[in-house]
């Protein structure tokens, strides 16, 4: 905790140098002289103030003591190269960067011209962070990877899913399907590789002894999603309809984790007549 203080101590003093020599004219203006050696006292009295998000929380939630990243904050890839972002957008938080969960302060240059918060949000600042370096700068929740809509009735509740169900092969290609906007999977037509890594190695594709694999696990990268995928349950396809008669069952949500709409141990007929709008079957 003290080194952590120090450390923090150490840096905005650094900072305030850093941003007061380059301006001549106004190092030697005393009011400024003032307000920066006030705000020199205030972060050595009140050093926690480090790991606070302020000014702009997108892509935060309140978890009941501190604004924290959101796993969707930072669910998403630089488009320029992480070095440059960290160039581009540098923190001065002890904490390092926005990451899920943590309160690092957003890097002020994502969001700001400010030099110290409080910093009033300048939005071409955010725009030009938000097109290169989304991660960095903890904005990859308004990117349009995370921005549609999710179906009327997903077969789990898209609110809860965390960013471990969003790499999961169990979960990647239901969350793809009803809830794409919780991992960020707008815009890929409800399919998804069901495994993260298929792209390795596009061989794969064709290899005649791993189709059944490819079929099922790698079905963005190969080139295998159902020309309807939203209309079915993880590519079964149900026909379209824009609504489902009501499941006869109240357990259709936990006998669809455990398999029951894709099982085709269960007629067609079977399924709907217990868990049509949970299963999505017309
Ligand atoms: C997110 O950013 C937008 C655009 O700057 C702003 O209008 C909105 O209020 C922000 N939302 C939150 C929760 O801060
Ligand atoms: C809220 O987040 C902060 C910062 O990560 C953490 O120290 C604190 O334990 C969290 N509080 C709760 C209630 O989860």
């Amino acid at each position: 905790m003290c080194k952590l203080w120090r450390n923090q101590y150490k840096k905005r003093s650094f900072t305030l140098f850093e941003s007061s020599t380059p301006s001549s004219s106004s190092s030697t203006n005393p009011t400024k002289m003032i307000a920066l050696i006030s705000i020199f006292f205030v972060s050595f009295l009140t050093p926690e103030v480090s790991a606070v998000i302020g000014g702009d929380l997108n892509c935060t939630t309140y978890n009941g003591t501190f604004f924290v990243w959101t796993p969707a904050a930072v669910g998403c890839n630089n488009v320029i190269s992480d070095s440059s972002c960290a160039i581009l957008y540098p923190t001065t938080d002890a904490l390092g960067l926005p990451a899920a969960g943590n309160n690092a302060g957003r890097p002020l240059a994502c969001y700001t011209t400010a030099t110290a918060t409080p910093a009033a949000i300048v939005p071409d600042m955010k725009t030009a962070a938000l097109a290169s370096c989304p991660k960095t700068c903890g904005f990859c929740c308004n990117t349009d990877a995370y921005n549609c809509k999710n179906v009327d009735f997903p077969r789990l509740n898209c609110a809860t899913i965390t960013r471990s169900q969003c790499d999961s092969v169990t979960w990647r290609t239901i969350i793809a399907a009803d809830c794409p906007s919780a991992c960020g999977f707008c815009g890929q037509g409800g399919c998804v590789d069901a495994v993260t890594n298929c792209g390795n190695d596009l061989s794969i594709c064709q290899n005649v002894g791993l189709q059944s694999f490819v079929n099922q696990y790698c079905q963005k990268t190969c080139g295998r999603c159902p020309s309807t995928t939203t209309s079915g349950y993880g590519g079964i396809t149900g026909g379209t309809c824009s609504s489902y008669i009501a499941d006869s069952s109240s357990s259709c949500s936990a006998w669809a984790s455990n398999g029951f709409c894709t099982n085709n141990f269960y007629t067609y007929a079977q399924r709907r007549a217990r868990c049509a709008t949970t299963c999505r079957l017309c």
